[in-house]
């Protein structure tokens, strides 16, 4: 873009002691006034799609933006304008306000001595009007090659997922304004497979009553709300001075949702969030679950139409893992293996307190009579703490509603509230999990656990088999096997291990970074150690070994481990045990070597394939 650059126009100086405004022009089509040391306004007077606004990340301190449209506050974002180097700019879009007067009325909060040093800074020559905006992947090393991402920014939870007329919806915590969590709306995204995903306008956005946060969404074919037998509603929590709860609805398929004017439709006087209801065939009513994050329990309530709720319940005070805040609750059925019945699952996402630190996804398992949950026990009637993941980076678990062929699938964000701001991606910051199916398992005592199943979609993106094994012993010289070049891969592997075997298995690449997975017969566990993979130093919550039981008593396992450029998953003996970890190695693992350390095991199967996505 042509750029004019006209320098100061000082009004007038210093009367009676009063300095004026000092005015800037800046890029073409925007007026940059400086009012003070801390306010600014800035005009766009040119006719484009966006205006680009330059983030340095290191500023702790976001700037407060209102958007006035024809004098009028449209909206309020935060953002962190770039004071002395721009790392990346963000778009502001101007599309729905064509033909009206747009001005940024800006407060910065960088104690700056005088709108002297204010004017300095380089977001103002930075901020340009641009008709588009430049999502290709800058991220060469690290952006996913199949698992979901945001075109650019901030992404945490998934939110709101529902399945409707072969297509998947998801949707997500998103600052479309930086690459830190701030500004949060719903983002969204689509797909017909769960592997490759179309990016979709934002869907639901800040309003008065507060940012967007978690929530659920379902579809309505009863027109129990009244939008509609076609409406899929959203509930989602209003996060303003306090949190509510409040409802949307579309009536075009999740594209666009209008927010209920009725809002809030739950309202407590402590801090509760993330609703997540469903609808109960058998007492043809809906429910919902609540985290009542810091009593850390989750809160359970019940509605003939989606707008008037009565709190039934509460589950799990003092019950499970206690350490930090309950969030993200989800709660479903699943089908007993083997017989006409089915149990309860009810999902709790907690930060702190995860298996390994940071955030983590515990559940129970128990019965729901449409009023009460009430989670089985150990024989000696304590409830259990179970995991779902025991890798570092799987949280905010929720699962799509109205799902088709009695499947539950579920999606996590993969990364932990410890680093998931500082991990080495700036054009976007975080991925989803692959998806998963919830099925229920009995261990070899007889005990239920969740299995997380890679969903059967995972199996069609396999290649070319670039290695491949039968029928060998694991020696204690590593076998080697090739990777493919791109380090995109799944690894499908399966071995048998005599009792008291340690079984080694290292992913590594030319420069000595390398992830190691040990599999222990004797204490029936499966290790994942990340300290040497790659760069790790932006967080000392980062290197970890991370350690899951393995359930089975035999030495019997299989892994599939599936490798993006910055994640492993590693699923053991078809989803019984599950390690979500990031990784970020500067350049890709090659090498798989696997040893055993009394050179007794007997590999069955080794197949990797590259993956065709
Ligand atoms: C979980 C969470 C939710 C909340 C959202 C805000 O990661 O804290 O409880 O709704 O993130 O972005």
């Amino acid at each position: 873009m042509k750029r004019m650059k006209r320098g100061y126009i000082l009004g007038a100086l210093a009367i009676g002691g009063l300095l004026n405004t000092v005015n800037v022009m800046a890029a073409d089509g925007i007026e940059v006034n400086h009012l003070g040391p801390t306010n600014t306004l800035v005009r766009v007077t040119g006719d484009s799609k966006y205006l680009l606004l330059p983030v340095q990340e290191v500023f702790e301190d976001d700037a407060r933006i209102n958007i006035l449209v024809d004098g009028k506050i449209e909206e309020t974002i935060y953002v962190r304008l770039a004071r002395t180097k721009t790392d990346y700019k963000v778009p502001y879009d101007l599309t729905p306000y064509k033909g009206k007067n747009v001005v940024l009325d800006i407060v910065t909060n960088q104690n700056r001595n005088s709108v002297r040093d204010a004017q300095d800074d380089v977001c103002w020559d930075g901020m340009v009007l641009a008709d588009e905006f430049d999502t290709s992947n800058k991220e060469r090393t690290w952006r996913p090659a199949y698992h979901h991402t945001p075109l650019y920014g901030w992404m945490n939870d998934p939110n709101g997922m529902f399945y409707k007329d072969g297509v998947w919806h998801l949707y997500y915590q998103k600052n479309p304004y930086g690459s830190k969590w701030q500004n949060m709306n719903w983002g969204h995204s689509t797909s017909t497979d769960l592997i490759h995903w179309e990016a979709q306008p934002d869907a639901i956005k800040p309003n008065g009553l507060g940012t967007i946060f978690s929530g659920s969404s379902a579809l309505d074919p009863q027109n129990t709300a009244g939008f509609g037998e076609d409406a899929v509603i959203a509930l989602f929590t209003s996060a303003g001075t306090s949190q509510m709860q409040s409802l949307a609805y579309s009536n075009d398929n999740g594209q666009t949702f209008t927010v209920y004017p009725g809002n809030p439709v739950i309202t407590l006087n402590s801090e509760a969030r993330d609703p997540n209801m469903f609808w109960n065939k058998e007492r043809g009513l809906w429910n919902l679950i609540l985290a009542h994050a810091l009593e850390k329990e989750m809160l359970i309530f019940s509605s003939p139409d989606l707008k008037n709720w009565t709190l039934e319940s509460s589950f799990g005070k003092g019950l499970g893992a206690q350490e930090g805040v309950w969030e993200c609750p989800d709660l479903f059925e699943l089908k007993l293996p083997g017989t006409n019945k089915s149990k309860w699952v009810l999902l709790s996402n907690i930060n702190p307190g995860g298996p390994f630190g940071g955030s983590g996804i515990q559940y129970f398992i128990g019965d729901f009579d449409g009023k009460t949950f009430k989670s089985d026990t150990n024989p000696d009637g304590t409830v259990p703490v179970k995991w779902l993941d025991y890798g570092k980076d799987n949280y905010a678990v929720v699962s799509w509603s109205d799902a088709p062929d009695g499947r539950r699938p579920v999606i996590g964000w993969m990364s932990n509230w410890q680093y998931a701001a500082d991990v080495p991606t700036m054009q976007f910051r975080s991925a989803n999990t692959l998806p998963r199916e919830m099925e229920l398992f009995a261990d070899a005592d007889g005990e239920l656990h969740v299995a997380s199943v890679p969903s059967p979609e995972l199996a069609k993106m396999r290649g070319k088999i670039v290695s491949t094994a039968n029928n060998k012993t694991i020696g204690t010289t590593p076998l080697n096997y090739s990777l493919p070049e791109d380090g995109i891969c799944e690894i499908d592997v399966t071995f048998k291990a005599r009792e008291n075997e340690l079984v080694t298995l290292t992913l590594s690449n030319a420069q000595g970074e390398k992830v190691v997975m040990k599999y222990d017969s004797k204490n029936h566990t499966m290790s994942f150690d990340r300290k040497e993979s790659g760069i790790v130093d932006f967080s000392d919550k980062f290197p970890a070994v991370t350690s899951s039981p393995t359930f089975e008593k035999d030495g019997n396992i299989n892994l599939r481990i599936f490798i993006d450029r910055s994640s492993i998953e590693l699923f053991g003996n078809n989803g019984q045990f599950v390690m979500t970890n990031l990784v970020f190695p500067t350049k890709p693992y090659t090498n798989l070597s696997i040893e055993s350390k009394s050179g007794q095991t007997s590999l069955k199967t080794l197949k990797i394939y590259s993956l065709d996505v």
